[in-house]
Parts: C-alpha cells; structure tokens; sequence
C-alpha cells in the first residue's frame, strides 16, 4: 500500500510552473498552485477562483486570481533566503493528496550555520473560504530573523492584470486587500490573520500591491519558531457583505487555532474517501495514481454552490481562459455521480441555467434552439474565439472553427442530464429546468438537419468532431450519432413530462407544440444518417471522405514537423489532410452506443483508430483503454489507462504552445481515469435498471474494490479477474 504522499526531493528549478500543477491543493471555491509561499509572479503562484471572470481590453477573458495571502519569505541576520534565488542546501515537497495538506521542508547554509523552513497549508475542504498555513524556522546558530508575511496583491495572470484598483489595510491585528476588477468591478476580498508561538516587534508595510507584517525577533539556536496564517477569500459575487464576512471568518479561524481546523479538513476528506477510494490489489502505483487523479477531482468539486461547472483545466490557473467543455459531461461527470451525485447536480444546473445563454448562440447563427457554448464562462458566454490559436510560423492568429461547428458540444449536455436520471433515479433536474434544455438541444440540431432528397435521409454537415484536426466536414460519425440521441432523449421526455406534474404539463405546453415536437425528433431520430462500418472492413468512417485522406503513419507525420510547436489542424496543418487524428472519435462513439454494434466492429474499429490516433488531448487515451476492455483486451487498456492517471503525475504535457502557457491540471484525464477503471477495469453498467458489473481486469490486477452510489444507496463492489461482487450497504446521506 503505498502512503498517499507524492514527493519532489531537492530543488529544479524547471519543475516550478508543472510542480504547480502537480502540488495543487483546492476545495471547490479555490485551487492553490502548488507554489512556495515566497513565489512572486515570475513563478506562477495563484488562488485561483471558481466561476468569477474579467477581461482587460480585447485580451481573452480569463478567470481571476485572488490576491496571495499565503506571501512570505525569512530573512536572517538582514540576509533573505527564499527560493528560487537562494539555492537551499537541501529541499523537498510532498503533497498528502489524502487529505490535501502541502509541505515544504528547506535548509539553507547560512555560511554561519543552518536555516531551515518548514511549512504546510491547506485550503480547507470543510470552510471552503478559508486557507491555514503552518510556517516554521529554526537555525542552527544564534541570529535575527525578520519575516515578512501578509498579501501581494501583484498576482500572475495570463491577461491581466484584472485588480484595476487594490485597496490594501490593516485593523484590528488584520490585513486585507481588496482587488476590484477591470470590466465588471466586482470585488475580491482577502483578509489574513496571524497567530505566533513566539514575541516578535511588529510593522506593518505596504510596498507596491504589497501589505506585509514584518516580524523581527532573536531567534535562539535549535529553537523552533512557529507562526499560523488563517486566510479568508470572499468575492462581491459571494455575498454583498464580502469584506466582513472575510473578517469574521479569519478571527473565527484565529479562535478555534490551527489544530481544530485542520483536523476537521482532514475529517471531511476522510469522508470523501470513505466512498470515493479504489482499491487494487496487484498495482500500488496504478492504484496510487488512480487515486491521485481522484483527488484532483475533490479538489476542484464545486461544493459551495448549486449551480457551477468544472474547468478544462479545473482550478490550477487561467489556462483555456477558466471555461467549461464537453470534458464535464463526458469526462468528469461519471466519478460525481458515482461518488457524491449532489456535486453531479450541481454541474448539471449550471448548464440549465446557462441555457439562455446557449439559445441567444443558436440565434446568433440564425438557429433555433440551444447550441452550447464550446468554451463556457458564466451565464453561458463562448469564449471561444475566432482566431484560437496562433500560428508558429506567421506568429498570426489563425482562424479556427472550434466555437462554429463543435456543434457535438449540446448533445454531452443531454448526454449528461439523461445520466443523472438513469443513476440517480431522480427526476428533479428534469423538472427543473433539463427537459427544455434537452428539448433546445434537439430543435437546435433540428435546425441544422440537411435533407437529402434523394437518399430520403438527414445530414449533418459542416461540423467538427471530437477530432479538432479535421474541420468542418460533413456526417462526423459521432456528432450524428450524439444528435440523434438527442432526438431519441427529447422524445423520450416529452413522452414523460405529462405524468410527471401539471404545472410542468402547462409550463412546457405553453411553450410548446409538444404533438408537434414530437412528431419531429421521432422523424429526425429515424431518419438522421449514421456512418455504417464498410461491408469487408467493418471500418467506420470517421466523416464523409476519410477514407480518401493520406494514410500516413504517426512517426512519418511526426517527421514533417518544421516546428514542435506547430498547430497539426485547421487550413494548413499537418495531419488535416491525412488520416491521423487529435483524439477519440469514431471510438468515442462506438465506447458509448457499443451495446449497438458487434464485438467484431469494436474491434476492427479500435485496431484501425489507435494507431492513426495522436492522442494530442487528454481527453483521448481513456475512450480508447475503455473500448478496450470493451473488446476484451484490458492489458491493452492498461497502458492508455495509466497515461490517463498519470497526466497530472508525470506532468509530460504539453507546458507552453508558443507565449501561451497551457499547462495545468487535466481533469477530464482525471475522470476518464475513473471511468475506465470503475466502467472499464470493472464493467460497471446498468441493464434495466440493476447495477452489473462485468470485470475484465489486467492480467497484473488481483482484485478491486471500490463504492458507488446507485439510486440513493451505497454499493460495495468487489471485482476479481472474473467474479464480480455487488453488496448493498444501505442509504447514502449527502
Ligand atoms: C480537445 C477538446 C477538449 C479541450 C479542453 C482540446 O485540446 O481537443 O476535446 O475539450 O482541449 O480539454
């Protein structure tokens, strides 16, 4: 069993910006790279926060950092020592992803003697605005410490910077900051209090965004020297009361002392784990990294509120601008609705109430119904833009389609919502709001049908699939087959709606000609073409004329870059006119309707995609560990599995394309982790209705064992190579 302790022993100074991802703590409301407390801008320190946005000028609108208020550094007999300038003599960092507490631990050779500074913090996941810090200093000589600890308000941004004014003071042994935003002037309230085990004489200073205690003592030979820091994070978006909300929280904090909090973070993460922890008996390292990317999942699970979404890149900084993807259906979902459905509503609302939002999209491109936002901020607002990447060579932006045809993008919404009901049993998200999100979803691909007058068929045309690097092609596989369910999900409902209550009935009846609506997503549904596997090949065709693409291996592609960073897709790129592709596609698809083809098909399809995949995106390497295991192969699945459990582990990514830093978390590898050992590994499903579970485990594995919540109870499953386990522990109590 391994000790839930992830390590980085001695400094690299070209690990900072990974190991800020990798070290990450959050709760939710706010995620704290994993950064040391000294870091200034240049090292990517950040608290980011979940749902509150700005834009500066034209630059991309981005989510916004609060003000640090974890900032300190020492010095010793008038000389600083704090990382990354001053080399430490030794240095190491470990991160408790079981309880998420990160520590530091530095020595520095004085010339005289030894310093050394220890730290550990936490953002706790019980009081979600609140952050603590433990600091330490002891020196192996006699000498005259000076700390310098309070909030710097000069945060890193990518586009920033957002706090157009910062209001930085102090009362009552506190310090605040208060940053206001550029466009929407909302308001970020930080507030810190200090507690020390030692007598110091005390100042306090503000220096540029800067407003610092400054704490000098003689500091004793061989003693150790504590201090806290209890921080607290309110926005104007929060609560009108933000600043004394901040107050109250940080002097309630300061009360009850570093210990009780601490322990009562700890308690709520054992909680989390005593559903959410897989075990695997015969791979500590796939178990460790599996539960690492669980981790990062509680990390950054919007529990403060009922109505948010996930982050492409969750809660560890501004990278793809804070929006929300397909990755939170798709991706991510599946662990919230086994583990703690409430966190899985709470992502679902958000969608419902950004429909509007998707509706005045549709409109803007002259269609009716929900077209959901590619890239999603608040209120449902595409971030998306036009030109998303730059090109290397011109270093001019480049016109991209992603925003326009990644029209897949509202079926994962329906995808989801109809996931929700089928493992919740619950119809509350229906009634409140899914069923006329699923049924815009459906008129806006209603909308976009082509009919073929000739084939008497419908058509999707001008799209992009899951594979950016093909743009704008006609019958993608997957994006038809997701539309169409829509239609078979939007007639389903309206098939329900009426028993479910009157003022439902009315509500959605003066909305609606349901008789009408329902006549055509049954039409639609039937009638809508799907990409069928070639009679010998038993190959699907990713989109209309694939097939006539250049088949060109991977390595050869790779062989004609001119530049590493180079775009693969859009006008001009690389793979665009071959047959190599970004991500999961046809194999999508065929993961999530395979009940409807032969094992035969899956295979053939899985046999002719992998190779041809560049598996560029995150998203990928799950889809296909999935079908896989699907296909009866889970030592192939096991390769792709541990690369979707390592991504935030190894942190081999990709860090920078071009000035654009794209590094970060990467959650729906996180969750496709989850999925394709809990889905995968060990073949959970549902048929009519009852939880089964079909194990196909690696040849390595022993056993599984692991808990999901399931229409309102608790199961324990326990999987061996072939024998699963299904016992029913009684209710589940959010
Ligand atoms: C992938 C998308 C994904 C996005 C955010 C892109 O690189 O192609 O499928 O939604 O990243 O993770």
């Amino acid at each position: 069993m391994k000790d839930w302790i992830i390590w980085e022993n001695g400094f690299h100074i070209e690990n900072i910006s990974q190991n800020g991802n990798k070290f990450l703590v959050g709760n939710g409301y706010l995620g704290i790279r994993g950064t040391l407390p000294e870091y200034e801008k240049s090292e990517f320190p950040a608290i980011n926060l979940a749902g509150i946005y700005d834009q500066v000028g034209v630059a991309w609108r981005e989510p916004l950092n609060a003000p640090n208020g974890l900032y300190t550094y020492i010095e010793f007999n008038n000389k600083p020592y704090r990382l990354p300038g001053d080399l430490p003599l030794n240095h190491r960092m470990a991160l408790d992803y079981r309880h998420g507490i990160l520590y530091r631990d530095t020595v520095w050779d004085s010339g005289d003697g030894k310093i050394k500074v220890k730290s550990e913090r936490f953002a706790s996941l019980e009081e979600k605005h609140l952050i603590a810090m433990k600091y330490s200093i002891c020196s192996d000589v006699d000498g005259e410490v000076r700390i310098h600890t309070g909030i710097d308000g000069d945060v890193w941004d990518i586009n920033g910077p957002h706090y157009d004014e910062l209001i930085l003071s102090d009362s009552d042994q506190l310090i605040q900051a208060v940053g206001i935003t550029h466009k929407n002037k909302d308001k970020v309230g930080v507030c810190e209090a200090y507690d020390a085990s030692f007598s110091s004489q005390k100042q306090i200073i503000t220096l540029g965004r800067k407003i610092l205690r400054v704490l000098s003592f003689h500091a004793k030979a061989g003693v150790n020297y504590d201090f806290y820091k209890y921080i607290s994070v309110y926005t104007s978006k929060d609560c009108l009361n933000y600043i004394d909300n901040a107050i109250e929280l940080v002097k309630k904090a300061k009360e009850e002392g570093y210990e009780t909090i601490i322990e009562s973070h700890i308690a709520e993460w054992e909680t989390k784990w005593s559903i959410s922890e897989v075990i695997i008996d015969g791979d500590d390292s796939a178990m460790e990294a599996l539960n690492y990317s669980i981790y990062h999942l509680h990390c950054i699970a919007p529990r403060h509120t009922d109505s948010l979404s996930i982050a492409a890149r969750g809660l560890s900084g501004q990278m793809y601008k804070g929006a929300v993807f397909w990755d939170t259906e798709m991706f991510m979902l599946d662990f919230f609705l086994f583990t703690e459905p409430t966190v899985a509503k709470t992502l679902l609302k958000y969608r419902i109430d950004t429909l509007e939002g998707a509706k005045r999209k549709a409109q803007s491109y002259g269609y009716q119904g929900a077209f959901y936002a590619w890239e999603s901020q608040e209120g449902g607002y595409d971030a998306c833009s036009d030109y998303n990447v730059i090109d290397v060579f011109t270093k001019r932006p480049m016109r991209t389609y992603f925003k326009d045809k990644q029209i897949h993008i509202s079926s994962a919404i329906v995808y989801g919502i109809m996931r929700y009901v089928n493992y919740t049993g619950n119809l509350d998200l229906l009634a409140d709001g899914g069923i006329e999100v699923i049924i815009e979803c459906a008129r806006f691909y209603y909308d976009l049908l082509l009919k073929k007058v000739d084939k008497d068929r419908y058509e999707l045309n001008d799209v992009i699939g899951p594979d950016e690097y093909h743009e704008r092609v006609n019958n993608n596989a997957y994006t038809n087959r997701m539309a169409k369910y829509t239609f078979e999900c939007a007639a389903h409902v309206i098939k329900m709606y009426r028993h479910m209550n009157k003022d439902l009935d009315d509500k959605l009846s003066a909305q609606y000609n349901m008789t009408v609506l329902l006549e055509r997503f049954e039409d639609a549904a039937l009638k809508l073409y799907i990409p069928q596997p070639e009679d010998t090949s038993k190959i699907i065709r990713q989109f209309d004329g694939y097939e006539q693409l250049e088949d060109v291996s991977l390595k050869e592609l790779k062989g004609r870059l001119l530049d590493e960073k180079e775009y693969w897709g859009g006008a001009y790129g690389l793979a665009s006119h071959t047959k190599i592709i970004k991500q999961a596609d046809v194999v999508t698809m065929l993961n999530i309707f395979s009940g409807e083809y032969s094992d035969e098909i899956l295979l053939k399809n899985w046999e002719y995609y992998e190779p041809r995949t560049e598996h560029g995106s995150s998203l990928s390497a799950c889809m296909y560990a999935m079908l896989a295991c699907k296909c009866n192969m889970p030592d192939k699945a096991y390769p792709l599995f541990i690369k979707s459990a390592s991504t935030d582990l190894v942190q081999k990514g990709k860090q920078w394309a071009g000035l654009i830093y794209i590094g970060g978390t990467h959650p729906a590898s996180s969750g496709g982790a989850y999925m394709t050992a809990v889905e995968g590994f060990a073949g959970i499903c549902l048929e009519d209705g009852k939880l089964k579970a079909y194990p196909n485990l690696p040849r390595h594995w022993n056993s599984m064992i692991f808990k999901i919540i399931y229409r309102g109870d608790i199961y324990k499953i326990e999987v061996t190579k072939k024998l699963a386990k299904i016992s029913n522990l009684g209710k589940y109590k959010a």
